[in-house]
């Protein structure tokens, strides 16, 4: 066990074992993550050229610690020790996760070890939301009652009407949804303690019961249409469809074929380990403020057309496009940087096909097969084609992500395109919920803080600009 300490040991000492504290040490034990077998334990020797000492860093799991680097110190007092640099967090982990696997290079994306091919074909969203939240998938009483649970407790407070339609007519429907679900705070003030386990239970279940009744709110909200009430003798995502889509029938009943796509959309966005919104969630979530208020800053990062947004971008881009003859001429001003960037396409992680494009690309043949083949389908096929097979595409491994089809098929099913971003939302609520509990129960998170490296002016005095005085 190398020893804990800061001092540096002298340049000649570089392949000895540590004896003079200067090797730093890891206390964390290594996990079964899919990372650690080929890793095992080791250290990374560094050498200051500023100084230098040489340092040993520990690496577990693949990782240093960057905290390990604050003791690679030089003689100024005013130095406080090495920091890594990483804006947008390109190589860096946050936390320690057992929720998703992803392998970008491989297009592989698990749930608690589960494929997602596996669980799209068979599972149901809810006991997909049970199994990120719990680990394992749930008995048939655990799903009873957690099916029960969300099922009851569907309805908003009456004076959520008024909250709503204090919106414009032509509001975006995220930003409803993201000011509704702050706005549930203060309708559950109990909800701040988030350390008691019934108090953050009840607060999930409401957080997963309630976001498709706000959705659907927003969606009528916006058309003109009076709200419709959860029908709680309907599935999920049946009862979602009846709140947006219901008028004077006394049962809603909606078509079998889009019931289950969406069910599957819902389960290939329920989670993506730590993207840009789940960050937010656990970013915002570790000032230990209540679950409503950080699953609302998920909302609205999602809601930005780089993340969540980018599958309403796509429909607007095919429009635009409006023809396929032009789709040639399109991808040209893409390569060229006047056109934008070919939205629907890339990934921070996927470095090859989205495996959750495949399965939306399927889905998108089985919904067309019953609404008859969407108009844009045939440019959204010719981009597809011609980007697979361009050097600037796959010299970037620039492949469709999610949403490049998602798109077509919410439009096919009648929703309009600033609606698609909500449907992210609905299913992703159930990933954020897990995240931001794994993090509070995490005993190493702490307050999310990230450091910077000051770059403005070195301390000046004041003197006033202005020309009438205080
Ligand atoms: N179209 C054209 N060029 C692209 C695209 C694109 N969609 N995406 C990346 N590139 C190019 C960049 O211009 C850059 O080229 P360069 O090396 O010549 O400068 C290179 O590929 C790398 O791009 P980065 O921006 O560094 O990649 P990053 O990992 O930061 O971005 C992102 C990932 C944001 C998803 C990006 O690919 C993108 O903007 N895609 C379009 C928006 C989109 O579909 N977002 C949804 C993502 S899935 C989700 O959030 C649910």
């Amino acid at each position: 066990m190398p020893k804990t300490g800061t001092t540096a040991a002298p340049a000649t000492n570089k392949k000895k074992p540590a004896t003079d504290g200067s090797r730093a040490s890891a206390t964390t034990k290594a996990s079964n993550s899919p990372r650690t077998p080929a890793s095992g334990a080791g250290g990374l020797e560094i050498k200051d050229t500023r100084t230098s000492k040489e340092y040993t860093v520990p690496i577990v799991e693949c990782a240093i610690r960057a905290t390990e680097l604050k003791k690679i110190t030089t003689a100024d007092p005013n130095d406080s020790g090495l920091m890594s640099y990483d804006p947008a967090f390109l190589n860096t982990a946050s936390c320690r996760s057992a929720i998703t696997y992803i392998d970008g290079d491989k297009g592989i994306l698990r749930y608690r070890g589960y494929p997602i091919e596996q669980l799209a074909e068979k599972a149901t969203f809810l006991e997909v939301a049970w199994l990120l939240r719990n680990g394992e998938l749930p008995t048939q009483e655990e799903y009873d009652q957690f099916v029960h649970d969300v099922t009851w407790h569907t309805y908003v407070h009456e004076n959520f009407r008024k909250f709503l339609e204090g919106f414009r007519y032509d509001a975006h429907p995220m930003a409803m949804l993201n000011s509704s679900i702050a706005g549930l705070a203060s309708f559950y003030p109990t909800s701040r303690n988030i350390f008691d386990d019934k108090e953050r239970n009840i607060s999930i279940i409401r957080l997963l019961a309630k976001t498709p009744t706000i959705a659907a709110f927003s969606y009528r909200h916006v058309k003109g249409l009076p709200f419709v009430y959860p029908d709680n003798r309907l599935s999920y995502v049946e009862n979602f469809l009846s709140m947006v889509n219901r008028m004077s029938e006394s049962k809603y009943e909606a078509n079998p074929t889009f019931v289950r796509a969406l069910e599957i959309l819902f389960i290939l966005h329920a989670d993506h380990e730590q993207n840009c919104s789940t960050s937010a969630v656990r970013g915002v979530g570790s000032s230990h403020v209540d679950p409503f208020s950080a699953m609302s800053a998920g909302v609205a990062a999602l809601f930005g057309p780089l993340h969540g947004g980018a599958n309403e971008q796509v429909l607007r881009m095919i429009t635009e496009i409006g023809n396929v003859k032009n789709v040639p001429k399109f991808i040209e001003s893409v390569k060229s940087g006047e056109g934008g960037r070919l939205m629907g396409f890339g990934h921070r992680v996927y470095k090859s096909y989205d495996p959750r494009a495949k399965i939306v690309k399927r889905l998108a043949d089985e919904v067309f097969k019953v609404v008859g083949v969407d108009k844009d389908l045939e440019i959204a096929l010719e981009l597809e084609r011609i980007a697979l097979s361009d050097e600037y595409f796959t010299s970037r491994k620039l492949y469709p992500n999610v949403d490049f089809y998602t798109g077509l098929i919410y439009r096919s099913m009648g929703f309009p395109t600033d609606f698609f971003t909500v449907l992210f939302a609905i299913a992703r609520m159930s990933g954020w919920l897990a995240q931001w509990e794994e993090m509070l129960l995490d005993k190493e998170q702490k307050i999310s803080r990230p450091r910077q490296i000051y770059i403005g002016p070195k301390e000046r005095q004041y003197q006033t600009r202005l020309t009438r005085a205080r």
